[in-house]
């Protein structure tokens, strides 16, 4: 039986938060550790640069996400962790997917179709500050999954539309050249994967300033975690466990004792200020020993590309034979008499 193979790209824009790790680094570094699964986990720093034309951050980027992958356990002898711009075939693939692919698919994407929208609305020609990278990003996002053949692709629910994209190409491809190099992904989205809520309620996301740093320092958390929006009661008033934030983070870093025991104590009244503590405490525990690795590998940029490297390798083993393939198809080859 083929392994199921489970692929994922982090755009490297940013530092990752709690809510990343709750709801992606988390739950993927635990499904790695399953033998009957291949995990490719890569950093996608060509997407990077549809959003990101500052070379520091990009780079800083890259170096604090891979940081926190390693930090967090993942096995790299297991897993397959690599940087996209460390394998070629990813980008030769894209070019190659991009003849076959509609300019009206593209049409459709719904991060070219809220620009084109935006600039409607604002009185602009629709096409206006639209850059070919973010036209045609899912293309690139479907070399990346076909050139791994991933049949399982954990996203977020905005990229589900992506990996539909990328079965939609890779059923043309098979079709056009009537070779099934292919295999068809799927998106995944867990619903029992938790969401994480940010400071101010809605969901945890960088582009609503609400985050919660993973790997700041103690001080740092429990003052991020003071933000967190309550309501006025006061200690000994009964308080709601529905829509409350603080016990929605709580019940993404807690067992189902602790949750229940939280539940108790907002039914008596448990004040505002320790509940916090408790939090803080609670999830200090789980990243204290992480966050001391992180700190080693911030400090030791050698190894991480190493790590790295490495991973490339491991990519490029199983990239390049089908790359191969794909050129034999498409009639790229070598003149022979
Ligand atoms: N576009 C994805 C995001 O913004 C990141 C990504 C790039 C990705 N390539 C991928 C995710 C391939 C899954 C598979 O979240």
């Amino acid at each position: 039986m083929n392994k199921e193979r489970v692929l994922t790209g982090i755009t490297t824009t940013g530092t990752p938060h709690l809510g990343n790790y709750v709801g992606a680094i988390r739950p993927a570094i635990a499904a790695s550790q399953d033998d009957n699964v291949e995990s490719f986990f890569f950093l996608a720093d060509y997407h990077a640069l549809i959003k990101c034309q500052d070379p520091k951050m990009v780079q800083q980027s890259t170096k604090e996400i891979a940081a926190t992958w390693l930090a967090l356990g993942l096995d790299t002898d297991k897993a397959t962790f690599y940087r996209q711009s460390d394998v070629p075939e990813i980008t030769e693939l894209s070019w190659m997917l991009t003849c076959l692919t509609s300019k009206g698919l593209m049409n459709r994407a719904h991060a070219y179709k809220a620009a084109a929208q935006d600039n409607e609305q604002n009185g602009e020609d629709p096409d206006k500050g639209v850059m070919m990278g973010l036209f045609s990003y899912p293309v690139l996002m479907a070399a990346d999954i076909l050139m791994f053949n991933g049949t399982q692709i954990p996203v977020g629910k905005d990229q589900i539309q992506h990996v539909e994209m990328a079965r939609d190409i890779a059923q043309k491809f098979n079709h056009i050249y009537k070779k099934q190099l292919f295999s068809m992904p799927q998106a995944v989205v867990s619903d029992d994967i938790a969401i994480l809520s940010g400071l101010d309620g809605r969901k945890m996301s960088k582009s609503y300033n609400n985050t919660i740093p993973l790997f700041s320092t103690e001080k740092k958390l429990q003052k991020s975690i003071n933000k967190i929006v309550t309501n006025v009661l006061e200690p000994g008033e009964p308080k709601a466990t529905e829509d409350s934030t603080l016990f929605e983070i709580w019940k993404a870093f807690a067992n189902p004792e602790q949750i229940d025991m939280m539940r108790q104590q907002y039914a008596d009244g448990i004040g505002w200020g320790q509940a916090k503590k408790e939090l803080f405490a609670l999830i200090n525990e789980e990243m204290k020993a992480p966050r001391e690795r992180y700190e080693e590998l911030m400090a030791d940029g050698d190894f991480i590309e190493q790590e790295l490297q490495k991973g490339a390798q491991k990519a490029r083993a199983y990239a390049r034979p089908l790359l191969d393939q794909v050129r034999q198809a498409v009639g790229i080859t070598a003149i022979k008499s």
